[in-house]
C-alpha cells in the first residue's frame, strides 16, 4: 500500500501576465523521500515552491500539504514544514543568533538544540552580525532556520548555493541523517552531482512543465554501464552479440561497450579468453539530466 504523499500537486499553473511560470504542473512527494527538483534557470522551481506554501496567487491547481490545502491553511502548513526561500534578507544588524531564536520563537518552538547543532556542524558563528556574513554563511543561515524547529516537511530552494564543497558534503551527510530520521524533504537544485548523491527521486522541469519524475536508481539503470576490456589477444567482436549490450567497439586488443542488462553474460563470455585489463563504470546521470535540459529534450 502506497502511503499517502505529505506534498500533493495537481494541474498546479501559475501565470505573471502573459508569462507562463509554471503550467499543468502534477508531483507527489511522499513521506520519507528526499525528492530532487531539477530545471534550468527561469524553469518554474521557485515558483512552484512559492506556489505550494501559498506565498504567491496560484492561476490554476490545486496544492495539498499533509493533506491540507496551499491557500486556505497555509498558516496551519508553515507551522509544520520548515522552508529555506532561495533569496532572503535578514536584519543585518542584529547578531545571527537573535535572528534565529526570533524566528524559533515565532513557530512556537522553544527547544534551541537543533538550532546549535547544525550550527556547529556548519561552523556558523551565531555570535556574528548577520550584515557582516559572507554569502556562504548567509546560505547556512538559511539552512539553520529552515532545519531548526524539527518539523516534518522541509523545502529548500537551492539550499548549497554559496557553500563550499566542504560544507557541502557537511550538507549532504545531514540531510541523510534528517532522512533516516524520516524527514521528507523537497529540494530545488542546480547541482547534478548533488541531487545523485542525496535524492531518492528527482523531478525535472523545463519551461514551467515537468519533463519527468524519476527514481534516481531506474534513471542510473537506464544509463547502463560502460564496460572497457583489454585482452591479451585479438578480439572476437561475435562475443558480444547479445541484447543489452550496445555500442561495441574494438580497437585494436580493446573492446568498449555499453551493458544495459546481460552483464553476467557478457562477463562469462569475455573471461574464457585472458583479460590484461577491465573497467566497469556506471555513468553519471549528467549526460541525461542535460537531455532533459536542452531545447528539444525527450518528455
Ligand atoms: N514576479 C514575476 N513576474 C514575472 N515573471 C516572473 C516572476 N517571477 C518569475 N517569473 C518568470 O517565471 C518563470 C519561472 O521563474 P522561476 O523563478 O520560478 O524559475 P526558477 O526555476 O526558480 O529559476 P532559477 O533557477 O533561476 O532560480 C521565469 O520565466 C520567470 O521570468
Ligand atoms: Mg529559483
Amino acid at each position: 500500500m502506497k502511503k499517502k504523499p505529505v506534498l500533493k500537486i495537481r494541474n498546479l499553473t501559475k501565470l505573471y501576465g502573459d508569462i507562463v511560470g509554471i503550467k499543468n504542473l502534477d508531483l507527489d512527494v511522499y513521506p520519507g523521500e528526499i525528492m530532487g527538483f531539477l530545471g534550468p534557470n527561469g524553469a518554474g522551481k521557485t515558483t512552484t515552491i512559492r506556489a505550494c506554501l501559498g506565498l504567491l496567487q496560484k492561476t490554476e491547481g490545486d496544492v495539498k500539504i499533509f493533506g491540507l490545502d496551499s491557500h486556505e491553511d497555509s498558516i496551519e502548513i508553515r507551522k509544520r514544514t520548515g522552508y529555506l526561500p532561495g533569496d532572503f534578507g535578514l536584519y543585518d544588524d542584529l547578531k545571527v543568533k537573535t535572528i534565529l531564536k526570533y524566528l524559533l520563537s515565532q513557530s512556537g518552538v522553544s527547544d534551541e538544540s537543533k538550532m546549535r547543532e547544525l550550527s556547529e556542524r556548519l561552523e556558523l558563528d551565531l555570535d556574528r552580525k548577520y550584515g557582516n556574513l559572507s554569502k556562504g554563511n548567509r546560505q547556512k543561515v538559511g539552512i539553520v532556520q529552515a532545519f531548526m524547529a524539527d518539523q516534518d516537511f522541509i523545502i529548500l530552494d537551492e539550499p548549497t548555493g554559496g557553500l563550499d564543497p566542504l560544507m557541502q558534503q557537511k550538507f549532504y551527510q545531514f540531510l541523510k541523517e534528517e532522512k533516516e530520521k524520516g524527514k521528507t524533504i523537497f529540494m530545488s537544485s542546480h547541482i547534478l552531482a548533488e541531487v545523485e548523491e542525496v535524492c531518492d527521486r528527482v523531478a525535472i522541469i523545463r519551461k514551467g512543465k515537468l519533463q519527468v519524475v524519476e527514481d534516481i536508481g531506474s534513471l542510473k539503470e537506464k544509463m547502463g554501464k560502460k564496460l572497457v576490456v583489454e585482452f591479451d589477444d585479438g578480439v572476437d567482436p561475435s562475443m558480444f552479440d547479445l541484447d543489452g549490450v550496445q555500442d561495441v567497439q574494438i580497437d585494436g586488443r580493446i573492446a568498449t561497450m555499453i551493458v544495459t542488462s546481460n552483464l553476467d553474460e557478457v562477463i562469462k563470455r569475455i573471461s574464457k579468453n585472458d583479460i590484461v585489463n577491465m573497467s566497469l563504470e556506471t555513468f553519471s546521470l549528467d549526460q541525461l539530466f542535460l537531455t532533459y535540459y536542452r531545447e528539444g529534450g525527450s518528455g
